[in-house]
């Protein structure tokens, strides 16, 4: 498999979103934040609330501390509500067991409540720059086009060759970069309907453009 990170870096200092309020600074505590937000809604919905969290809870000791009830209204509009109580236990946790941080482990973060291995990837690459793998939604489709991966990505063995692509494809420097590249990449081109194959830096070598089976991959789950 040809290296894609010197393509796609390029592509990431031209197009792609070096402005996301969570990029400045990039602490451990506002990418959790900003991840564990990401996992089921848009970048455009939760700059908003992302910005109103931080103003009233900038830190992981003070969520730790707030209320249930004041982490529940700044997630009001947001949805799926299980994130923010795991995220407010999390926060205690880390109190308690990794004296008011976020730990620097991928099995440390695992064992947090809401941070599956995806997110704890994300914030190990983005926030200290560890070589670590993700791979979210955007990031399964963007590969399996890439390498033509046949299989619903849901599927046990599937996932499993997914990650290990994810894991030879992740470069050992700016690896920060390379995360937000891809995950950006698979939300503005490398899209689920109509993906614009013209304008990605991944094209020359992207198996199912070459064998036209963009919109075959990633397959569905069998019914
Ligand atoms: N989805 C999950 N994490 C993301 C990120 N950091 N940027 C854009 N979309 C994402």
């Amino acid at each position: 498999m040809k290296p894609i990170a010197p393509s796609l870096l390029r592509w990431f200092d031209q197009h792609g979103r070096h402005d996301l309020p969570w990029q400045h600074p990039r602490t451990p505590y506002r990418v959790w934040l900003s991840e564990i937000m990401l996992q089921q809604t848009q970048v455009v919905t939760v700059i908003a609330y992302f910005a109103r969290f931080i103003r009233e809870i900038p830190d992981l000791p003070v969520l730790a501390n707030a209320s249930q009830d004041q982490v529940l209204a700044l997630w009001s509009g947001l949805g799926y509500y299980s994130r923010a109580r795991n995220l407010h236990r999390a926060a205690q946790t880390c109190m308690q067991q990794h004296a008011g941080e976020l730990p620097q482990t991928l099995d440390e973060l695992i064992a947090l409540p809401g941070i599956g291995r995806s997110t704890a990837g994300a914030i190990l690459a983005q926030a200290h720059g560890q070589r670590v793998a993700i791979l979210d939604g955007n990031v399964k489709r963007v590969l399996s086009r890439y390498a033509g991966v046949h299989g619903w990505p849901g599927a046990t063995a599937v996932e499993k060759s997914l990650w290990e692509l994810a894991e030879k494809l992740t470069p050992p420097q700016r690896v920060a970069d390379y995360t937000q590249a891809i995950m950006d990449l698979g939300a503005t081109v490398c899209t689920r309907g109509k993906p614009r194959c013209g304008e990605c830096p991944l094209s020359a070598d992207c198996i199912a453009l070459r064998d036209d089976l963009t919109a075959q991959l990633p397959q569905r789950k069998a019914t």
